[in-house]
């Protein structure tokens, strides 16, 4: 049994005593811990500004409404970079060009260490995914090198459109639909099938299960769970079960591959067939669905919001997909097949290499809508940042929004305009990171971008749709990515939808 089983009966025993009281003894609990230690914080002369006043409930934004915490925290202290306490943890944020670059290409600043403490999303099973070491992490990172290789995802792309036409048709002729939820819900599908096999992605109610708690997982990460996880507050009990039903499905999955004996053209055949500890393969496609599937579906959902708003960059990237298609048919006159099934016909080059479109609107998209908080944690020595000490231990983040948002770089940044120049010293200045940068730099950016590519390509040439508001009637103004929320980006719920219509051709 990998995950803890002290834990679990930690959870059981806990749960028997009522969730009130564990509750109540638990918060008490909490705050009285958090009180002692957020005050005997102590800061040298080359020690960024702390924010005003210890108080514990400050840092609660952190994880409620990060953007404005962030830039409050920037407007308190007057400086480009601050630092506050998380429990015994120091957290700095750092701010501006120079740090920006040592930010990305310092040796010492580890991303999964910071990843860990500070999102606390990720399921952590004892020995899949918390103990991963270093060289499992790595082996992980191989894998998805391999599973991104050109043959592997060539033979995905009729794989993934398929899906596409069997959700699409779902959403019947015309309606209303909110893509936080259904384009969401695709690029689930999508990233499930990429990453795993068919022995989920081929079940609709089962990928349906998983999505619904890796949603737990997420809603489950509160200032607590993240702090302190062994807690039993309700959220880290909820989270338990969900990892662990996440584990018991991918874990079923990999042992009837195993028995049935046969052999499959998918992602987890390829993981078998690599002969790793099954560690490997289970933290493989838990850890990295979680990864793909939030950043990715987050991107999709907004591609489609902004085409629904900008009907000139609509047409250009429907003309585009139009064009593609006409390079690839092997038939004279209209072709009558379904959308899924040309779509299918287009070498993986093509959709790599001849998009320019597409390519700018997913760059723009990623610059305007992508609220990450990149965060590390400095494994030492103790190093500066901007003339700043970052003790050894301590945590550092840096917010997107920084370089993303800059008036200075990006002129009237919360405009979607894919026609914006592209700065040619990305690399040393680092004023482009929507893939990550320096040292962390996305490694499932081919398969990323494929998946944003195709569904993109579906839904221009099966609908036609724009953007109304709450009320139904076109929307003035046109919604505008939320930065404080973390996951999605996402308006409230309700203020917006996307109005779609059919097109005449079989999805
Ligand atoms: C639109 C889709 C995606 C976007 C925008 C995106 C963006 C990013 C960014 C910005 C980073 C760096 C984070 C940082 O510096 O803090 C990153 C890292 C990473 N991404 Fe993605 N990602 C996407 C899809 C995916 C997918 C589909 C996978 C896996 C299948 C994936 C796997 C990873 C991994 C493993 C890392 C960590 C790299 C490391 O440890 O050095 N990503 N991604």
């Amino acid at each position: 049994m990998p995950y803890t089983v002290g834990l679990q009966a930690a959870a059981i025993a806990l749960l028997s005593a009522g969730i009130p009281t564990i509750f109540t003894t638990g918060i008490i609990l909490f705050f009285f811990i958090l009180s002692i230690l957020s005050s005997v914080q102590k800061d040298g002369p080359d020690a960024p500004a702390s924010l005003p006043g210890h108080s514990i409930f400050a840092i609660i934004p952190f994880f409620r409404r990060r953007y404005d915490f962030l830039n409050w925290g920037f407007q308190a202290t007057g400086q480009s970079a601050f630092q506050f306490s998380l429990l015994r943890n120091t957290v700095v944020v750092v701010s501006g060009e120079s740090a920006r670059r040592t930010f990305f290409s310092a040796k010492s600043l580890d991303l999964t260490e910071g990843f860990k403490i500070l999102s606390g999303a990720i399921p952590m099973v004892r020995g899949v995914t918390s103990d991963l070491q270093t060289k499992r992490v790595s082996l992980i990172h191989k894998r998805l090198a391999s599973a991104q290789r050109h043959e592997h995802l060539s033979t995905l792309l009729p794989v993934l459109l398929a899906d596409c036409r069997r959700m699409m048709e779902s959403w019947g002729t015309s309606g209303v639909l909110d893509p936080f939820e259904r384009v969401y819900e695709l690029v689930f599908q999508t990233t499930v099938r990429a990453l795993s096999c068919s022995e989920i992605s081929d079940d609709p109610a089962l990928v349906a299960r998983l999505k619904n708690l890796y949603d737990k997982l997420d809603t489950g990460t509160t200032p607590a769970t993240v702090l302190v996880p062994w807690l039993p507050t309700p959220a880290m009990l909820q989270k338990l079960w969900a990892t662990r039903d996440v584990y018991d499905i991918v874990t079923a999955a990999i042992d009837a591959r195993e028995k049935s004996g046969i052999v499959r053209n998918d992602t987890l055949q390829m993981l078998l067939n690599g002969k790793d500890e099954k560690l490997v393969v289970v933290g493989f496609i838990m850890g990295l669905l979680i990864a793909g599937a939030r950043a990715t579906g987050t991107t999709a959902c907004w591609i489609a919001t902004f085409l629904g708003g900008h009907p000139d960059w609509r047409i250009k990237a429907k003309a585009e997909v139009e064009l593609l298609l006409e390079s690839a048919s092997l038939s004279v006159g209209e072709d009558k097949s379904a959308i899924s099934a040309r779509l299918a016909t287009i070498p993986l080059e093509a959709w790599e290499g001849q998009t320019p479109v597409l390519d700018s609107i997913i760059r723009e998209t990623l610059r305007v809508a992508q609220p990450h908080t990149a965060m590390r944690r400095n494994l030492g020595p103790e190093m500066y940042i901007d003339g700043r000490l970052i003790p050894q231990d301590a945590y550092v983040v840096y917010p997107f929004s920084d370089v993303h948002l800059d008036p200075e770089i990006y002129p009237d940044p919360w405009r979607f305009d894919p026609g914006r120049p592209v700065e040619s010293d990305v690399k040393s200045n680092y004023n482009y990171v929507g893939w990550g940068g320096g040292k962390t730099v996305c490694l499932g950016q081919r398969l990323g971008k494929i998946e944003l590519k195709l569904i993109t390509a579906m839904f221009l040439l099966g609908f036609e749709h724009h953007v109304v508001d709450g009320s139904g009637k076109p929307a003035d103004p046109l919604p505008t990515p939320n930065w404080n929320d973390i996951l999605f980006c996402r308006p409230p719920p309700g203020s917006f939808g996307l109005k779609y219509e059919r097109t005449k051709a079989t999805l």
